[in-house]
């Protein structure tokens, strides 16, 4: 089986008419970009198609004013105060709700928020407070609390979307695509992120007839990392592992070697496209890949460590949830980055752009590599173990072929032949309308994203597992 890139289908406003369909917006502030994309899911069949997408450098948030307060930084350190973030995501949900020319108070049915912008926090709970400013700029711009909470009952729902729930036969109990979240959701500042990723890839994966379900591995590529690790377990599967560090803050140190891009905030994003692909085998270039892998670690991540690739981290609440914890990390928070732009530049003065972008392209088909042999060394692959990707810093360039030609499973094979591997774009935001969906209630048992691959829906069982809680009072 080839690998799948799987890229979410559009749909016209008007086309809305034609069906129930469940329209959720997702707010996504990244370190990078920040992205307001709006997802309508056909409930009869689960189909998931993207309405609007508006996409704006999260370096555009307006500078702090003197009488506020700096709660976060992004990687790279843009400033960031409550005020500042709500007026943002205002402005960027607005803009796409007017992008899709929907109906603020009437069309929209759910808003879920989100962000990657962790390395400014001290503990992984404080990322509450970004999330909180996005929930203000939500509400600014007109969206009501509603939207953003799970309903308890059909009644809460509006009456063309009350027919396709399951709310009087399963309640929401915490699980999001058929996965419970770590017992403790102190671990990773990012982990929110890690379960819209993994909710995202098994939906947009269905939607295109793909059966992606546990036993998973996620892995989002923004500029930092996010991930989940899943078992089989069932009704649900628990989460056995989860991802932290720097992602496609590599590929922006090496790109800001060149002189294409600014030397202090510059990213691969900005690089131009070169035309036409080298060869792998070219110029030497497995020597600089080589180098640059020297000066990354990809670990379990210790006892004692408070930050891992600038992600505030918690091992022990890791530890005793019983989660493995995988980091990268260039020296001790990305102070090794500074090396890598110089690598970078001598990359680029020997060979150019295109040789810029075959080393970036090459690190990060490595850098999965090395992720995969430490949760492989972890013992959390199973044999029956997919992979699943996002973010623009794997699923640009040639990294999706190159994936597909190197990476090999446990047992020697290519994994792309043996095992399910597919690349999605906007993984987050499908996630977003899957999670919505799923606070309430509203699945497709015949198109299932619960439950383990090839199996059927888990409907039945999860009404068993919640009539003995209730049984027990619980
Ligand atoms: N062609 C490319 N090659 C390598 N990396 C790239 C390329 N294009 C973009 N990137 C990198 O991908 C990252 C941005 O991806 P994305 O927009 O998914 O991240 P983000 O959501 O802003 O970050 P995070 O999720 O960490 O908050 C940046 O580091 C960016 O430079
Ligand atoms: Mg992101």
């Amino acid at each position: 089986m080839p690998f799948r890139f799987i890229r979410p289908r559009g749909l016209s406003t008007a086309s809305l008419r034609r069906g129930p369909f469940y329209v959720v917006a997702s707010v996504e502030l990244g370190n990078t970009t920040t992205k307001c994309i709006i997802v309508a899911t056909d409930l009869r069949n689960g189909r998931m198609y993207e309405l609007a997408k508006v996409v704006r450098p999260t370096r555009d948030v307006r500078p702090p004013a003197p009488d506020e307060e700096v709660f976060g930084r992004t990687v790279v350190g843009v400033p960031l105060t409550r005020e500042s973030v709500s007026e943002f995501v205002r402005d960027v949900l607005l803009a796409t709700v007017d992008r899709a020319r929907l109906d603020l108070s009437h069309d929209l049915h759910f808003v879920v928020r989100s962000t990657g912008v962790t390395a400014g926090f001290a503990r992984p709970e404080e990322v509450g407070e970004m999330v909180k400013a996005l929930a203000d700029g939500c509400l600014s711009a007109g969206i009501s609390p509603r939207l953003m909470t799970a309903s308890l009952t059909p009644e809460n729902l509006p009456p063309g979307i009350r027919d396709f729930t399951w709310l009087r036969k399963v309640y929401f109990d915490g699980a999001i695509a058929g996965c419970l979240p770590p017992a403790d959701t102190g671990v990773v500042a990012n982990e929110m992120e890690g379960e819209l990723v993994t909710a995202g890839i098994k939906g947009a994966a269905r939607s295109a007839g793909v059966d992606f379900r546990s036993p998973v591995i996620t892995l989002d590529f923004g500029t930092t990392l996010a991930g989940r690790v899943t078992d089989a377990s069932l009704p649900y599967a628990k989460t056995v592992g989860s991802f932290a560090g720097l992602a496609g803050a590599i590929p922006d140190a090496l790109a800001r070697g060149s002189d294409l891009v600014d030397p202090e905030t510059g990213t691969a994003l900005e690089l131009p496209r070169p035309s036409g692909t080298l060869d792998d085998g070219t110029s030497g270039i497995e020597e600089d890949v080589e180098r640059v892998h020297g000066l990354i670690r990809v670990q379990r991540v210790a006892k004692g460590r408070t930050r891992f690739g600038t992600v505030p981290v918690d091992p022990r609440a890791a530890e005793e949830a019983g989660l493995v914890l995988v980091g990268v990390d260039v020296g001790d928070n990305g102070s090794g980055l500074a090396v890598l732009t110089e690598i970078g530049r001598e990359v680029y003065d020997r060979g150019g752009v295109r040789l810029l972008t075959l080393l970036i392209d090459l690190v990060q088909v490595g850098l999965v590599e090395r992720i995969m042999k430490v949760v492989d060394a972890s013992g959390l692959l199973l044999r029956g173990t997919s992979l699943g990707l996002t973010g623009r810093a794997i699923l640009t360039g040639q990294k999706p072929r190159l994936l597909a030609q190197r990476l090999r499973a446990p047992d020697g094979s290519l994994w792309a032949d043996t095992r399910l591997l597919v690349l999605v774009e906007d993984g987050l935001a499908m996630g977003a309308g899957v999670a919505a969906r799923c606070m309430n209630s509203l699945g497709t048992p015949r198109n299932p994203i619960g439950g383990r691959r090839g199996d059927g829906c888990i409907m039945a069982q999860r009404m068993r597992l919640q009539g003995e809680r209730r049984g027990n009072g619980g």
